[in-house]
C-alpha cells in the first residue's frame, strides 16, 4: 500500500492507477463503519484510495478540531489489511494554503437538521470533498449514512457541479448494543457510553409507533424528544421528522416511504447523531 503525503505524490500515484478508482474520504481514527466503506470500495473498484484529513473548515469555533482523535499507524494498518491501494494524508497547509478563500456551498439542503446548529459545517465538508474529488478523480466515492444529511448535500454538489463521480451510500454500522459507530464515541465515559444508547432508543420508539400505525410527523417527533428527555443527562440538539430528499420538516401526516427520522444529542460534551429512514420491510 502506498502512502501519499503531498498533492504532488497523489497526482503522480493517481496517474499510475489504471482502471476504476474507488475513494473513501475520512478524518481518520477508523472504525468498523469506515472499514465497511473500504471493503465495499475494494469489491467494486480496481484501486481504492483512502484519504485521512481532519478538515479544519468543517469544525465550528467551539468544536473539537484540536482534540479530534488520531491514530495514524493503526489507520494505516487497517487500510492495508482491507486492501486499499493508497492512503492520502495531506497537511492542512497544503489543502488550505495561506490566503485561501474559495468555498463551495449547497444552499438549501444545508438549511435543515445539522445545518441549523452547525452553520458553517457543510460549507467546509463540500469544499474539502470537492477539492479531494478534483485531486483524486475517483469513479466512485463511498459515504456512510450515519451522516445522512452529509450524503444528500454531497450528492447534490456532485450533481450541480457535474463531477463524474458516483456517490455510493453505505448503511450505518452499529455496535452490538445498537450505538451507531463514530470516532467521537471515544470521548464518552463509561456512564456516557450507556447514556448514548438513548439515540437508538428514540429511533426504536419511533419504529414501534410507526408499526402501531402512528403517522403524525408532529407526534413522531414528540416521541423522539420525550425519549431523549427521559435520559438524566442527555441534551437534545434536535429531533426531526423530515422529507428524505428535501430534508424539510414534516409536521403533518407522513405517508411515503423514505421519511427521515434524525436526531442530534449531546452526551456529556459530545454531540452524537443518528437516523433512520422509514421503510415498510
Ligand atoms: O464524514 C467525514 O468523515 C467527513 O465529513 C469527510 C466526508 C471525510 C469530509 O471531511
Amino acid at each position: 500500500m502506498e502512502k501519499w503525503m503531498t498533492i504532488a505524490e497523489l497526482q503522480e500515484g493517481r496517474r499510475r492507477c489504471k482502471g476504476g478508482v474507488g475513494f473513501v474520504p475520512t478524518m481518520g481514527f477508523l472504525h468498523e463503519g469506515h472499514l465497511s466503506l473500504i471493503k465495499k470500495a475494494v469489491k467494486e473498484n480496481d484501486h481504492v484510495i483512502v484519504s485521512i484529513f481532519v478538515n479544519p473548515t468543517q469544525f465550528g469555533p467551539s468544536e473539537d478540531l484540536e482534540k479530534y482523535p488520531k491514530d495514524i499507524e493503526r489507520d494505516m494498518r487497517l487500510c492495508r489489511a482491507e486492501g486499499a491501494a493508497a492512503v492520502f494524508l495531506p497537511s492542512a497547509e497544503e489543502i488550505y494554503p495561506s490566503g485561501y478563500q474559495t468555498f463551495i456551498e449547497v444552499t438549501e439542503l444545508t438549511r435543515h437538521l445539522c445545518g441549523l446548529s452547525r452553520p458553517t459545517h457543510f460549507r467546509g465538508v463540500c469544499t474539502v470533498v470537492a477539492k479531494l474529488f478534483h485531486l483524486v478523480q475517483p469513479d466512485k466515492a463511498y459515504f456512510g449514512l450515519k451522516d445522512y444529511q452529509q450524503f444528500k448535500v454531497l450528492q447534490r454538489m456532485v450533481h450541480d457541479l457535474h463531477f463524474p463521480v458516483e456517490t455510493v451510500p453505505c448503511p450505518i454500522v452499529r455496535e452490538a448494543d445498537g450505538l451507531a459507530m463514530s470516532s467521537r464515541n471515544k470521548y464518552l465515559s463509561t456512564a456516557g457510553r450507556r447514556e448514548a444508547l438513548i439515540l437508538k432508543k428514540a429511533l426504536d420508539d419511533v419504529r414501534d409507533a410507526l408499526e402501531k400505525g402512528e403517522r403524525s410527523g408532529h407526534a413522531l417527533q414528540t416521541i423522539m424528544q420525550e425519549t431523549v428527555a427521559s435520559s438524566p443527562s442527555a441534551r437534545l440538539d434536535y429531533a426531526r421528522v423530515a422529507h428524505g430528499e428535501t430534508l424539510e420538516d414534516l409536521e403533518g401526516e407522513i405517508e411515503a416511504e423514505g421519511t427521515l427520522f434524525a436526531l442530534a444529542v449531546f452526551i456529556e460534551n459530545t454531540r452524537l447523531i443518528d437516523n433512520m429512514v422509514w421503510s415498510h420491510d
